[in-house]
């Protein structure tokens, strides 16, 4: 799906970011649960139950790596608590949220362009976030207060957020095996992320 927000300069990161995971975004999208007819509140839970065996352990690598760049401020795009906050308001209990399994075939992060390639990822999952918030609302009741908060991350700055994570991708100074490598561990997130959630079955 397409719609893009406004954005009026592409940097070449972008560009070749968005040709290296077009398709992996297509296939994982297709297999994805939102739209099925057969989702219904515990398949919902479940299938969060996996994404936060993935986001989990996956900030906590971008967190302990030490590559992050240090004028880039990771804090507040951390999404593991908000869905650990969403799993509790769907019924998990402390003690099953902390046996939870966990991805451990994760992106290697060593270098800021291998963080920068994860972070596209997760923040630009956010944008398909308002369509899947509004479909789950609509099917399942769900919204920000009662479990579906992950979906609805950044509110009302959703686009401003997008557009400011770009601008901080395309003024960074990037040589072109920098961007290679950023466009290489997208595309690991992506195919990590799709593999765990197989082997999780919440996948179509
Ligand atoms: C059924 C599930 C999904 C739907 C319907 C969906 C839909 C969308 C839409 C409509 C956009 C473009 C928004 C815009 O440009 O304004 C988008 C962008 C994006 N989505 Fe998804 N998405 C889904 C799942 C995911 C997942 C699971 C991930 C990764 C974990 C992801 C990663 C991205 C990325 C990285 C972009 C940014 C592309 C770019 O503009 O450079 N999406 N998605």
């Amino acid at each position: 799906m397409q719609a893009k927000a406004r954005e009026v300069y592409v940097p070449p990161v972008l560009q070749d970011l968005r040709a290296g995971t077009a398709e992996l975004h297509i296939a994982l999208e297709k297999r994805l649960p939102f739209f099925s007819d057969t989702l219904d509140t515990p398949a919902f839970v479940r299938l969060m139950q996996a994404y936060y065996g993935f986001y989990l352990p996956l900030e906590n690598a971008l967190i302990n790596s030490s590559s992050i760049p240090p004028d880039f401020d990771l804090t507040p795009r951390l999404k593991a608590p908000t869905l650990r906050a969403d799993l509790q308001a769907l019924g998990l209990t402390a003690e099953a949220l902390g046996s939870l399994p966990q991805c451990d075939h994760l992106p290697v992060i060593e270098s800021a362009a291998t963080c920068l390639g994860v972070l596209y990822v997760l923040e630009g999952a956010t944008l398909g976030g308002q369509i899947l918030r509004r479909e789950i609302a609509s099917r399942l009741g769900l919204e920000a207060e009662n479990g579906a908060a992950f979906l609805d991350i950044y509110g009302a700055a959703t686009g401003r957020r997008w557009r400011d994570f770009i601008e901080y991708l395309g003024t960074r100074p990037m040589d072109a095996g920098e961007r290679e490598a950023v466009v290489a561990a997208a595309q690991t997130t992506f195919s990590c992320f799709e593999r765990w959630l197989e082997s999780r079955e919440v996948l179509a």
